[in-house]
């Protein structure tokens, strides 16, 4: 209502208020490597861009006459209340969309009362971002680094830092093939001010420099500055100690380079990640039913339904196309979360329709942070809040708990 009031009173809001317009603003104002990476997809952008295509097969289908005045948009998720069926997916790197961009996104997800996953390519350490949400709800999102003992050392680091739960990437086992990224020619760089959670651990820093390998040596171009600044801004000691050692924070890059990622890993590796931790685990990057089978057997505590936002696999099937079996394989047994193009209320509705128990925000968040910071973020959950609610009223359901396949209906075109 207040969102509403305010535009009576002819006040602008902080970002605008269309999905579509607030893009384009974020464009407008990021530089071109930011504007690569955060809207850059795989491959020809097939993928992302049947992620959003395939909320347009489905039509929501109202109701009246329901008593609609009181709505309930709250979920419980592994003992917490949330206000919302929404959190703010793992974005990497978010200092190229605005300085210290984790944390000000993080204090926007704890203003709001919403859960913050924190990435694992965070251009700060995780503890700093647990501390910007306060007593807010926080995950911690874990690439299983090829050292085991590396991966465990962020396990141990989440827990001391008040995360709930863990978020274990699974369709990151290269990165993919990213035109607008290659094309900029920055992606070491990028690496660099993605690494902060890296150079900060004890673990990370006492393995052994990797073996010299000329191809993956990064070069240091004059783009390079921001990353270089924002690596040793995160080096522990602080910048002057790593101004005078030049060579360990080249080399910590390129350790990072030969660690970030495990390939090799298998189902057969997970019983070890359970072991690792107490906290609930969730699999992201699942869309096969029988995957999702196979996380339930393995003792796994939820589901992220996700293709990546389209940046893996160039052709992979629309995310919002697999909720739909995944939830049907799971039979509620765990939650199972959903992102892939999620941009309106209505999205929100058809996801939560469709099976998800809530939904992640990825791009919109890190458009709203572009332009204006933490309430840059506010403003986009703000009005995703408000449009969902608004959604729900005038189609006639009160609650999130009464919304089901049944309150959509298939697109003839599609
Ligand atoms: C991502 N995503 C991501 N996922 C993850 O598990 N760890 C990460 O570090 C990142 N980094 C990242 C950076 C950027 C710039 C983007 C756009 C995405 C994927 C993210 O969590 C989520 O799956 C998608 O963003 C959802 O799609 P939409 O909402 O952006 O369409």
């Amino acid at each position: 209502a207040s969102i509403f009031t305010a535009g009576f009173a002819g006040r602008r809001p902080v970002v605008p208020s269309s999905a579509e317009a607030l893009e384009r603003a974020a464009l407008r104002r990021m530089g071109g490597k930011a504007r690569a990476y955060i809207a850059g997809a795989a491959g020809l952008e097939r993928t992302a861009a049947a992620n959003r295509a395939a909320f347009d097969h489905h039509r929501i289908l109202q109701r009246v006459l329901r008593d609609v005045s009181a709505r309930r948009l709250s979920v419980g998720l592994f003992g917490r209340t949330l206000p919302l069926p929404l959190l703010l997916a793992p974005i990497g790197v978010l200092d190229m969309a605005w300085r210290q961009g984790d944390l000000a996104a993080a204090r926007a997800a704890a203003a709001e009362g919403l859960t913050f996953i924190a990435s694992s390519q965070s251009s700060v350490p995780l503890e700093s971002i647990a501390r910007a949400c306060g007593t807010g709800p926080r995950w911690f999102q874990l690439y299983w680094s090829s050292s085991d003992a590396l991966m465990e050392s962020f396990l141990r680091r989440a827990e001391a830092a008040g995360y709930e739960a863990i978020v274990v990437t699974l369709d990151t086992t290269q990165l993919g093939w990213r035109p607008r990224d290659l094309d900029c020619g920055h992606l070491p760089f990028l690496r660099g001010r993605g690494i902060a959670n890296y150079v900060s651990d004890p673990v990370f820093q006492g393995l052994p420099p990797p073996e010299a390998d000329p191809g993956e040596r990064p070069r240091l171009g004059p783009g390079a500055l921001p990353s270089v600044l924002a690596l040793l801004r995160a080096w522990p000691g602080g910048t002057l100690q790593a101004l005078a050692a030049p060579r360990q924070v080249m080399q910590a890059v390129q350790r990072f380079i030969a660690l970030y990622s495990r390939p090799d890993l298998t189902w057969a590796d997970l019983p070890r990640l359970r072991r690792a931790t107490r906290l609930p685990i969730l699999l992201k990057g699942i869309l096969h039913p029988d995957d999702a089978r196979r996380a339930l057997d393995a003792g796994m505590d939820g589901i992220v339904v996700s293709n990546h936002g389209g940046r893996q696999v160039d052709g992979a099937v629309a995310s919002l196309d697999m909720l739909a079996p995944v939830a049907e394989a799971v039979a509620g047994r765990v939650p199972v979360l959903f992102d892939g193009g999620i941009r309106t209320g209505s999205d929100v509705v058809k996801a939560l329709a469709l099976g998800a128990s809530a939904v992640l925000l990825g791009r919109p968040y890190v458009y709203g942070l572009a332009l204006a910071g933490e309430d840059g973020v506010r403003a986009v959950l703000q009005g995703l809040a408000a449009e969902l609610d608004l959604t729900l009223a005038l189609m006639g359901c009160p609650g999130l708990d009464g919304l089901d396949g049944s309150a959509l209906v298939r697109h003839p075109a599609a």
